[in-house]
């Protein structure tokens, strides 16, 4: 059976796989052009996001476009999205179990957008996409591939709110990242 994005929309706003869907306010789709070579994929929404139903729409989502935009993106060309679909209460970190229960939701936006470019903002992400013993410290911007995607990883935006001197760390990685993508653009 082939979904489709709308398909994939509709059975998150339904899910109730986790205990999360008790406690959320409004689940949180990926966003962007279904067409991006480029997917960025985060942690979980946050409170902001988790009010409004969209990835990044909080503090963290100012620097993330800040770095998007001193790297010349624009979150509207590419494909932003979360590995859990709801908001953990007060920002904890996921469970494995919701992990395991909302990744049937990214497998199918990763499927549908066929990405050349993966991006995961942060170790969580990096842990569940790249390999489960990643280091964001170590590892950040170098590249692995799986059949015709590379992959990588940043700093998540949250991390450099709290510490600053991260934002010229991500600002490199992205810009590689942007050198990657262009070759793609050609
Ligand atoms: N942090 C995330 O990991 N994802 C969002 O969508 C917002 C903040």
């Amino acid at each position: 059976m082939q979904y489709t994005w709308e398909d994939i929309e509709r059975f998150v706003n339904a899910c109730s796989h986790c205990p999360l869907s008790r406690t959320r306010c409004r689940p949180v789709m990926g966003r962007g052009d279904h067409q991006a070579d480029l997917m960025l994929i985060a942690e979980a929404p946050g409170r902001d996001e988790d009010r409004q139903g969209r990835p990044f729409v909080g503090r963290s989502g100012e620097v993330l476009d800040r770095l998007l935009r001193d790297c010349g993106l624009d979150r509207e060309e590419i494909y932003m999205t979360n590995i859990l679909k709801c908001h953990p209460p007060g920002n904890r970190d996921p469970k494995e179990e919701e992990k395991e229960a909302c990744l049937p939701y990214l497998k199918y936006e990763t499927y549908l957008l066929k990405p050349k470019i993966i991006v995961c903002l942060g170790s969580v992400a990096a842990r569940r996409i790249i390999s489960p013993d990643f280091k964001i410290a170590r590892q950040h911007g170098i590249w692995t591939y799986r059949k015709k995607c590379a992959l990588t990883a940043v700093y998540h935006p949250s991390a450099i709110l709290r510490d600053s001197s991260k934002y010229e760390t991500a600002k490199a990685d992205f810009q590689e990242i942007v050198k990657k993508y262009m070759e793609h653009q050609e």
